[in-house]
């Protein structure tokens, strides 16, 4: 029990684990070699697609290009065909020697472009500069930008006004097609980072100049990944109530970046707003820990931790936040929440139109269980393992 509320606790305030439990709330930069699960097929000279020009024609922004998912989402612009543009906040850390390690894989062939999203003047520029070095043809901007933290003044940021600043950059200089990368948890929203992706979405609809496509998944691999160090360690499996509460089908990000892309090129797509899971049945908390300990040769051990820690947690911090207008417990009440969201709430698609991919999660269990995973400090409590933190501080450096 005590160690279950200090795991609750360290996930709600700790500013380093801010999107804890949370499978939507991609980094916008994460840090280490990532997993390349399609290695071998990229290697593949077909990796050409020819419906979107073969030569290279069509052009493709994309938006929060050094995040989880946005990394693989430029690599597969660049497979189909596309010339592709990488906005990047600081073009020297993708070129530096740490940089060029974990960004050669997925930014080869592409055209890396430093700007600030945040920055509405900067942004309206470096697309002009784009557009006009790609005489006035942009086909489409995909913005894979995501809050870290998920509370209230990064998601009114990013999810919200650096995503509306491509949005206007895109329709100031004629880009025909918006894709974004949403959520599913979108649909039922009670917290502010669903909010602020919402009030995005609202205003993509509005605007008559682009045509969008809305892409919300389920959870991605590494948001169901997080405990293989923790396991590896000895200590049990956490999970919430029996762990069979709430169930998801996460899709890799490969598979979501072929989607992501697609979305370019294919008019069914158009002006849509489209739930997406991977292909996997609905896994359990309970079930995702028995594949993990399967993928590791273990025996499961687990620990069971009662939903109501959340609330206890959740009232308190919230509280104190109101009693003392702290805005930094106030912060912590929401990533409280954040954490009970994904405990209590189904992230699941079971419409055979709404599943995509070909990555299962127990495929992805096993081989991370050899080749370890991407470290990530922004998206679960647990990935922590201690060598790679190590690592993540040398290139942060
Ligand atoms: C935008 O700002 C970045 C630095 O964040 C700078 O490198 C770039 O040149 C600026 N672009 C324009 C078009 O002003």
């Amino acid at each position: 029990m005590i160690s279950a509320l200090f795991l609750v606790a360290v996930a709600a305030l700790s500013p380093s684990s801010t999107s804890a439990f949370a499978p939507i709330t991609s980094g916008r930069v994460s840090s280490a070699l990532q997993m390349n699960p399609f290695e071998d097929f990229m290697k593949n000279p077909f990796g050409t697609v020819s419906s979107v020009g073969g030569s290279g024609e069509k052009v493709a922004v994309i938006a929060g290009a050094t995040g989880y998912i946005g990394k693989s989402t430029v690599r597969e612009s660049v497979r189909q065909g596309y010339k592709t543009v990488a906005l990047v906040r600081d073009k020297k850390k993708v070129e530096s020697e740490e940089g060029k390690q974990l960004y050669a894989t997925f930014f080869e062939g592409a055209d890396v472009v430093e700007c600030d999203v945040c920055d509405p003047e900067n942004l309206t520029e470096a697309f002009k500069e784009i557009s006009s070095r790609y005489n006035g043809n942009i086909d489409a901007v995909v913005s894979c930008l995501a809050s870290r933290s998920g509370i209230k003044k990064d998601a009114y940021a990013i999810d919200y006004q650096a995503t509306l600043n491509c949005l206007e950059s895109g329709r100031a200089v004629g880009a025909r097609h918006f894709v974004l990368l949403s959520a599913f948890c979108v649909k039922n929203p009670w917290l502010q980072f669903q909010q602020a992706k919402l009030k995005f979405e609202a205003a993509l609809q509005e605007q008559k100049d682009m045509t969008y496509s809305i892409v919300r998944p389920t959870a991605f691999f590494k948001s169901v990944s997080g405990q293989l160090e923790v396991i590896q360690s000895g200590a049990p499996f956490v999970m919430f109530g029996d762990g069979e509460v709430t169930r998801c089908n996460p899709i890799s990000e490969a598979d979501l970046a072929t989607y992501l892309i697609d979305c370019i090129s294919d008019k069914s797509r158009l002006n849509k707003i489209i739930n997406l899971g991977g292909p996997d049945e609905p896994l359990t908390m309970k079930k995702q820990g028995e594949m993990l300990y399967a993928a590791i040769g273990k025996e499961p051990n687990f620990f069971y931790a009662p939903l109501w820690l959340f609330d206890v947690i959740i009232d308190s911090l919230q509280w104190v936040a109101d009693t003392f207008k702290s805005e930094k417990f106030e912060n912590a009440a929401e990533l409280g929440r954040i954490g009970k969201y994904y405990a209590v709430e189904d992230m699941l698609t079971t419409d055979p139109s709404e599943k995509f991919g070909t990555m299962t999660l127990q495929e992805h269990y096993n081989k991370i269980a050899v080749e370890g995973q991407e470290y990530d400090p922004y998206t679960t409590m647990f990935a922590k393992a201690p060598a790679k933190k190590v690592e993540e501080e040398k290139v942060a450096a």
